[in-house]
């Protein structure tokens, strides 16, 4: 792994990004261009921070996160792969997979205008990854930072055999008042109830939060809307090669057991997963490669 002086060396930009001890020692990328600012650590090649100009911040980070290294980090963007939730057998392995806690490397920075910013990243593999890991899928993260955030997963299988992966960019969106907003585009859809035990529903109308809200809306590749009353905003979610949708407030009583989200912290966070989870894991032949692509903008 580069030091920080050779990240800054090869890849800062001047004036708009540069790489810097965070909280907890973690290194993160600062980025400050013409039409956005962005805090992105390199462990887990997790966005911590997207703020548009003259915006209120759109991702939600805790005010109670821990910043630890190996820890996932309560808020931003944590990357959820190569699966989702509990490991299907291995009951000791990392719940949403290893992606979100291990260092990833910077692959290349560019500035293709003043208003956008990219940084492409790739997950280190060590003896630790290949215990919990055995196949040769290299996974790389685009991030793009400008008006729009867009946010892209990359898996490639430069094995021999086919594998299938889980995935999920976990974003935490700050919103007003989590109790009067709507989350518009998975009405009819299908989808597993985490909180009864993974029930199968039909979701009728918008999303609307007033308890523990965890579900996965499967066969799902629609956009959704999440909008926002009281921020006066709504956050349009667009995707690619994602068929499903997750929807997590933990509410009061799981937000308390969790010790890092705050005590209002539940109030001010949703999240709006984009990916592949349950029902729609994907396949990827040897040589073959997936992409999870997402992208987030402000309305008014
Ligand atoms: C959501 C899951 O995506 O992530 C929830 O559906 C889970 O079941 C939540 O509680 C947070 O997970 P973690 O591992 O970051 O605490």
């Amino acid at each position: 792994m580069m030091d920080l002086a050779g990240l800054n060396a090869r890849f800062a930009i001047q004036d708009v990004l540069v790489f810097k001890p965070g909280p907890g020692g973690l290194v993160v990328a600062e980025v400050e261009n013409q039409a956005a600012s962005a805090l992105i650590a390199l462990q887990g090649a997790q966005l911590m921070r997207w703020t548009p100009r003259g915006e209120e911040p759109v991702i939600w980070l805790s005010g109670a996160a821990r910043f630890t290294p190996g820890k996932s980090i309560r808020g931003g963007v944590p990357v959820c792969w190569p699966w989702f939730g509990a490991h299907a057998s291995e009951a000791g392995f990392p719940a949403h997979g290893y992606a979100r806690t291990v260092p990833w490397e910077v692959l290349a920075t560019e500035a293709p205008s003043a208003t956008q910013t990219r940084l492409v990243m790739r997950l280190v593999e060590t003896d630790a990854t290949r215990a919990w890991w055995p196949h040769d899928t290299p996974v790389e993260c685009h991030i793009t930072l400008g008006e729009t955030l867009e946010l892209e997963l990359v898996t490639r299988n430069a094995g021999r055999e086919p594998v299938t992966i889980g995935e999920a960019l976990h974003t935490y969106f700050h919103v007003g008042d989590v109790e009067r907003v709507q989350v518009l585009g998975l009405e009819d859809g299908e989808y597993l109830d985490k909180v009864e035990g993974f029930r199968r529903k039909t979701q009728s109308g918008p999303v609307v939060i007033s308890g523990e809200v965890d579900r996965v809306y499967v066969n799902n590749p629609a956009a959704c809307v999440i909008s926002d009353p009281v921020l006066q905003r709504r956050i349009l979610i667009d995707k690619h090669g994602s068929e499903s949708t997750v929807v997590w407030n933990p509410w009061i009583e799981k937000a308390a057991k969790m010790g890092d989200l705050g005590d209002a912290g539940y109030r001010h966070m949703l999240c709006v997963e984009s990916g592949n989870v349950a029902d729609n894991l994907v396949d990827i032949a040897p040589g073959e490669q997936h992409r999870l692509w997402v992208s987030y903008r402000v309305e008014r």
